[in-house]
């Protein structure tokens, strides 16, 4: 038996559950069960926080996991990636409140900025020479500007709709983004077939899709 992690709600939710049905995996699912077992192959699947997948795939928790790469970059664990799904793609971008002026990044010196995503965001800060206050929240961080948090925000990006609705301006993309499936990196000979098994599924619905 493999253990899988996916989303429990949120923008990888539907695509990655559709993933493992297309691979022909039967499974019970119930909005507030967070734990179920496919019918017809050796497979559990646990639903978490996107951002706590990594860290429990690292440790084992979990064998494998459907994450963003802005997720799994963000935790420092990229070498973790096993396989790219061509889903959920989005990009991390910084958005400014609408009315304000921007001509550049260098425009973000000694700013406050609200975000998820300190690590990605620090280092496309540095490498640009650009100094600012990083507040890092864990949601609703295009709310920040509004009730003064923030002059500005880094957050991910999908339809544009949150920014929008938000007042906000998308200025900067500071990093691209799609679904990846993720593998422990000392699973068992056992668990290593299934993935296997798992990935040859995976990549013949892509192609299918194409
Ligand atoms: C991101 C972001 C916005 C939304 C933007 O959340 O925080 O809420 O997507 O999408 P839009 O451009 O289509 O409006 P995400 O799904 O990554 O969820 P999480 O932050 O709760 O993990
Ligand atoms: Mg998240
Ligand atoms: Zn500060």
């Amino acid at each position: 038996m493999i253990r899988l992690a996916i989303q429990k709600s949120g923008r990888l939710s539907e695509d990655s559950l559709s993933l493992i049905r297309e691979c022909g995996i039967g499974f019970l699912s119930s909005t507030f069960k967070l734990k179920t077992e496919a019918t017809n192959f050796p497979l559990e699947i646990l639903f978490l926080r996107d951002d706590d997948i990594p860290g429990y795939v690292q440790d084992g928790v979990a064998d494998l996991g459907i994450v963003g790469q802005n997720v799994l970059v963000e935790a420092g664990l990229m070498p973790l990636e096993v396989e790219p799904l061509g889903f959920s793609k989005c990009r991390l971008s910084l958005a400014v409140p609408r009315g304000q002026a921007y001509d550049s990044v260098n425009d973000l010196q000694g700013k406050n900025i609200a975000t998820s995503y300190p690590q990605l965001l620090g280092s496309y800060l540095a490498e640009r020479g650009v100094q600012a206050h990083l507040h890092t929240i864990s949601g609703s961080v295009e709310i920040a500007p509004s009730i003064g948090l923030a002059d500005a925000i880094c957050d991910i990006v999908s339809s544009g709709s949150t920014l929008l609705g938000n007042g906000l301006r998308e200025v900067e993309t500071v990093f691209r983004s799609e679904a990846v499936l993720i593998a422990n990196q000392n699973l068992s000979a056992e668990k290593q077939e299934l993935l296997d098994q798992l990935r040859f599924r995976m990549q013949a619905v892509r192609r299918a899709r194409r």
